[in-house]
Order: structure tokens, then C-alpha cells, then sequence
């Protein structure tokens, strides 16, 4: 039988960073030693203290269904952190607490598209924005940006793109590629180009906050432009800054009219996030943040040994970044050095000659380039680029 499926779900496509660890999984499972530097979460276990939250959770019988847009004490949490991080001040009313920061866009963009409006996304990307806005029945406008300006966009570049169409930017940053961010007077150099368009609204995608270590503080761009508060929605979670990826807590904070259609949607396709994974999430937002730093730290020491490392590589070329634990890589040259046609058969041959996972620059809409996460001790990092300095080298 054939089945017929919606046209919506085939516009679709299956996420590149999972296709390349399969593949690296197929070669373990052959017995090849690989170092995966494709994968997007940190290689720390969650901390003590929110592991052992969620045991008492479960011991104390919090097992049962909560509210839909999550527990009153993680809301508290929330609303304390906002407060804290960001100088941001909110209502319950305008928290949503979703099964992943994912979630929480997926929600936000089925409660605002619809057919015909317009998605400004910078490129590089996050994989998964333009396939979720294509699930909304919308269309995605990627804004190319270039390795000379941190892979930023600027004002000239967003007044332009923006037409009657235009419902939503999103903006995420440090950013998975690039480990970028914005700085304060780029982003208030942006936030006076929204002020002229009142009906756009924005998505501030924060996940990486705290992995950070710009010269300046982390803002986002409703702390510089205070005005834009009240069309900004801002996402965050728990995954990344608490290494609790597998726990699937994130949360929006918005105009309560907005937050209350996406709770609309979240309750009539999966409602509550996991309550045991709240109760956790609670432990971390309101308890000690030290484990915060000493996995930044960490993250930090490999960046700033593998940016110079990768630079070293004949064909590379890539820029300190500001935060996350990304590095994204120019390899236009190796590409060509090695009569390769573009970034797939580069990260393929990669992964076959040098035994390390990648990811595709063409992935994040920007071809030519390779992702490569720092999420995995420094001896095996170091391991890694020799090999694919080697490779490299043979060509
Ligand atoms: C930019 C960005 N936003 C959101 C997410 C989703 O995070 P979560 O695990 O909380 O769903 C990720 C995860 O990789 C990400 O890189």
C-alpha cells in the first residue's frame, strides 16, 4: 500500500546532525575508533544536586500530570531567573514551560503563521527553524551573512528584507553554528529598525546564554530596547546551561495573549511537560549556579585551543567565538584543495579518512563551511584535529 502523506510534512527534512551521527554509529558498530564532533549537547552529566531533585521527585510521588504550561514553582524560577539574568520582568500569565526550548518555538510559530507570512532567519542557522516554520504552513527568508561581520546581520541588511509579509525574526545568539552574538549597540542598532515595523514580532533565542565569554555581558535585544518587550518572545531552557539535554525542559516568556495560544497548542499535543524533569528544572534555576561556570570554563579552554588549532589546518580558516560550543569553519579552500564538490564530501571524507564527525555548513544554509563542536574532552579533541589535520595535509 502507498501511503499519501501531508504536503506539509514533506517539505520536511530529517535533521543533518542526526543523519551524520548515524553514520558515525554505523562505523563505531564496524569497529572504527571516531571522535564525533558533530553532536549538540554538552558532554557533562547533570549536576548532583538536579540529579538528585528528580530522584526525590519520583520518591515523593511527583508523578502525576501538572498544568499544562508547567508547575507554579517553576514558573517562580523562571520569572526569578528572567529577573536575575536578564533584568526582565514577568507575570506567570506569560511563562510557558515546554517539553525543550524546541517545543516552545514549534508552539510559538503553529500560534502566530500562517500561510503567506514571512520569517526572517539569519544564516547561519539553527538546523531545525526553517523546517518548523515550513510546518506552520510559512515561509522562511534566510538573511545571508558573511565571516568578515561574525556571520551577523546589520540594519541595512534587515530593513531591507522586511515587507508586509514579514511576521517574526529570529534571532539566536551566542549561535548554534557560530558561537556568535550580538553586542549592545548592534543590537539597539536592530531594535531601531523593529521600532519602524510594529507589526514584526521576535523571537530571542537564548539557549546559549550562559555558555559565555564575550567582553561584554550576554543581552538580549528586548534588554537594550526595552519597547521591543512586548513583541518579543523569549526562549530558554535547562539543556544546555545545566547539561540536562535528555531532561526536555525549556520555557517562552511573552505577551500573555500570545503565550495563551500557545499553551492552546501544547495542551492538545502532548500538555504537560515530564513532571519529574520540572522538579529538577526548578532545582536548577533557584539552586547553586557554580556549576554553571566550571562548565563554561571548560567549554572556554577548548575553544580557545581549537580555534588556533583549526586555523593551523591547510584550507581552514574560522574566528574566536563569544560563546556556545560551536566553531564554525570556513573550508572553501580545503574543499577545492581537495577536488572535493562541496561541504557534504568534505564532511564524508572526513568522517571515512579521518575517522571524525562533522556537520555540513549547508545544514545551517550556509555551504562551504563545517560545524565542529567542542563538546567533548580536550585530549580527544586534540586527537581529532590532528587526524584531520593529516587528512588535510595528504590531500
Ligand atoms: C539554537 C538552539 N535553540 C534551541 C535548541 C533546543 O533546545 P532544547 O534541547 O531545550 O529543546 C537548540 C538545541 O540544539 C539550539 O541549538
Amino acid at each position: 500500500m502507498s501511503i499519501r502523506f501531508s504536503s506539509r510534512v514533506s517539505q520536511v527534512k530529517p535533521s543533518a546532525t542526526i543523519a551524520m551521527s548515524m553514520k558515525a554509529a554505523e562505523l563505531r558498530a564496524k569497529g572504527h575508533e571516531i571522535f564525533s564532533l558533530s553532536m549538540g549537547e554538552p558532554d557533562f552529566d547533570t549536576p548532583a544536586h538536579i540529579r538528585q531533585a528528580g530522584i526525590d521527585a519520583i520518591e515523593n510521588g511527583q508523578t502525576r500530570y501538572t498544568a499544562v504550561d508547567g508547575t507554579p514553582d517553576l514558573k517562580k524560577a523562571i520569572i526569578a531567573k528572567l529577573e536575575r539574568d536578564n533584568d526582565l520582568v514577568y507575570e506567570p500569565n506569560q511563562i510557558l514551560v515546554s517539553g525543550g526550548a524546541k517545543q516552545s518555538i514549534y508552539n510559538m510559530l503553529q500560534a502566530l503563521l500562517n500561510e503567506g507570512d514571512e520569517v526572517l532567519i539569519p544564516a547561519p542557522y539553527w538546523v531545525s527553524y526553517p523546517d518548523m516554520v515550513r510546518l506552520a504552513d510559512a515561509d522562511p527568508v534566510i538573511l545571508h551573512t558573511k565571516a568578515d561581520d561574525d556571520y551577523l546581520i546589520g540594519e541595512q541588511q534587515l530593513r531591507s528584507a522586511i515587507n508586509e509579509n514579514t511576521r517574526l525574526l529570529i534571532l539566536n545568539a551566542p549561535s548554534n553554528p557560530t558561537g556568535m552574538s550580538y553586542g549592545r549597540e548592534q543590537l539597539q542598532a536592530l531594535g531601531e529598525v523593529l521600532l519602524e515595523f510594529p507589526r514584526v514580532m521576535i523571537c530571542s533565542d537564548d539557549i546559549y546564554e550562559h555558555i559565555w565569554w564575550g567582553d561584554e555581558p550576554f543581552y538580549n535585544i528586548a534588554q537594550v530596547v526595552p519597547e521591543l518587550k512586548d513583541r518579543m518572545v523569549l526562549v530558554n531552557g535547562v539543556s544546555k546551561a545545566y547539561a540536562m539535554t535528555g531532561w526536555r525542559i525549556g520555557y517562552a516568556a511573552g505577551p500573555a495573549e500570545l503565550i495563551t495560544q500557545m499553551r492552546k497548542v501544547q495542551g492538545q499535543s502532548t500538555s504537560n511537560p515530564c513532571s519529574i524533569s520540572q522538579v529538577a528544572a526548578t532545582a536548577a534555576l533557584n539552586g547553586d549556579q557554580s556549576c554553571i561556570e566550571t562548565m563554561t570554563q571548560a567549554f572556554k579552554e577548548r575553544h580557545d585551543w581549537i580555534v588556533p588549532a583549526l586555523n593551523d589546518c591547510p584550507g581552514f580558516s574560522c574566528r574566536p567565538a563569544k560563546g556556545a560550543f560551536y566553531v564554525f569553519v570556513d573550508c572553501n579552500e580545503a574543499i577545492a584543495g581537495l577536488g572535493l564538490s562541496d561541504d557534504l564530501a568534505l564532511a564524508e571524507h572526513l568522517l571515512e579518512k579521518a575517522g571524525v564527525a562533522t556537520v555540513p555548513g549547508t545544514a545551517f544554509g550556509a555551504p562551504g563551511h563545517l560545524r565542529l563542536s567542542f563538546a567533548l574532552g580536550l585530549d580527544d579533541l586534540k586527537k581529532a584535529v590532528a587526524r584531520i589535520k593529516e587528512t588535510l595535509i595528504a590531500q
